[in-house]
């Protein structure tokens, strides 16, 4: 099987709508430009509708290996490209609450303020499987719940909502691999076992979605990820949730995804632990140097809630393209400078793309400004990954 790896950009598929509604993505639309990213999105979602073999989509947290949920020959396609063991259960990947009523028609009420609040976003709700549910066996592994979520990226929302049917997407690795968060890690751990990759460019967040059980008492996070257990606990009625997965004693949790070394930038990367960068950077000052700010001391700022429209996510996409990036003169050299914090949920997002765009600068060194990973598991998170970028 000859695997393509496709560009596409949200921007050029088509023109997104939405109407308000009460709840995130009640009501949205999108009419397709005549455009190859369109077409190569319209090609991958007949395949899902059609094909039994997978189709590689981005989404903010990794790259998922999608199938038809409720046809059991398209899942089974999944596990055989992944050589994954079936007694794990997928995540389903709605783009609309219609299509998630269709999956559950009675939403249980303990939900709809993590569902306002997060989504569309990196969290997976488990939610009971009605007894007449559409989803093949094959998705939910026999269990009696099944994981859902909505993920925040319009090339996975616009697939899925092309497609019309629900997605079940692991990511995007061959098993025990670390998950993918570019499409060429698909490419390499997936060559020859799929025929198409969507490649939208590298994740934001690179860590999978958190996993909460709500239907348990008190909530349980199943999985750590990119919604941190301190956003959850904001929400009436998760206000105790617990941790339940096995190393929740450790400084840094273990999300499957944080083991991967993200990106790797050409540059040497020299990184600050928390309350150590140089008031001087003189001596660290390579010919061309970049310099990565995130905050100084503790995180008092919470991060604003994002806005969970279509229109909130077209916004992001224009301001995604538009980092600032300060250039001064220190010593007779130049160093471009970036400022990615205060706030965790900045940091995790804009790390990565910050130094991408040094590499593409072309500077020799970049300064990173740590935080205390003992601020919270997200700040944990994002030094884990800042570490691997450094070592
Ligand atoms: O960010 C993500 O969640 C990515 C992207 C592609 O959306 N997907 C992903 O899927 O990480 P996967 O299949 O690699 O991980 C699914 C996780 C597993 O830890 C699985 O055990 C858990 O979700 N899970 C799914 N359904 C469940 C259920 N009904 N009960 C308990 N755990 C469940
Ligand atoms: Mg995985």
């Amino acid at each position: 099987m000859k695997t393509h790896v496709y560009p596409v950009s949200a921007a050029a598929v088509g023109k997104f709508t939405s109407k308000p509604g009460e709840y995130p993505l009640s009501d949205w639309d999108l009419t397709l430009n005549e455009s190859i990213d369109a077409k190569r999105l319209q090609d991958a979602a007949d395949r899902l509708k059609t094909s039994n073999t997978p189709v590689a989509f981005p989404t903010e947290t990794v790259y998922g290996l999608g199938a038809d949920a409720t046809r059991s020959e398209a899942v089974k396609g999944i596990y055989n490209a992944k050589q994954r063991p079936s007694d794990n259960p997928l995540i389903v990947h709605v783009a609309s609450m219609p299509q998630l009523s269709r999956l559950c028609p009675a939403l249980p009420k303990v939900y709809i303020p993590l569902i306002k609040k997060f989504w569309p976003g990196p969290l997976t709700i488990l939610l009971p499987l009605p007894d007449d549910s559409p989803l093949a066996v094959e998705t939910t592994a026999g269990q009696k719940t099944f994981g859902v979520r909505m993920p925040r990226h319009l090339l996975a929302l616009a697939l899925i909502k092309l497609a019309d049917v629900p997605v079940a997407a692991p990511s995007a690795n061959a098993s025990t691999k670390p998950s993918p968060t570019a499409a060429e890690h698909v490419l390499h751990d997936l060559d020859g076992r799929l025929e198409t990759i969507i490649d939208g460019g590298p994740c934001d967040i690179g860590l999978e979605s958190t996993v909460v059980d709500g239907l348990c008492s008190p909530p349980q996070v199943l999985r750590p990820g990119g919604l941190s257990l301190d956003d959850i606990k904001t929400c009436p009625g998760f206000e105790e949730t617990t941790i339940a997965y096995a190393d929740a004693s450790q400084d840094a949790p273990r999300a499957p995804g944080m083991k991967y070394r993200h990106y790797s930038p050409k540059a040497k990367v020299i990184l600050f632990e928390a309350g150590s960068f140089p008031n001087d950077i003189t001596p660290y000052l390579a010919s061309t140097t970049g310099v990565v700010r995130t905050r100084d001391g503790s995180n008092t700022q919470t991060s604003a809630p994002l806005g969970n429209t279509i229109q909130d996510m077209l916004d992001e996409l224009s301001d995604h393209h538009q980092p600032s990036i300060e250039t001064t003169t220190v010593s007779a050299k130049t160093v471009y400078n970036i400022s990615i914090g205060p706030d965790d949920r900045s940091i995790a997002r804009g790390l990565f793309s910050a130094l991408r765009d040094l590499d593409r600068l072309g500077v020799d060194c970049i300064l990173v400004q740590g935080i205390d990973p003992r601020q919270g598991d997200m700040a944990a998170a994002i030094m884990n990954r800042l570490r691997k970028a450094a070592s």
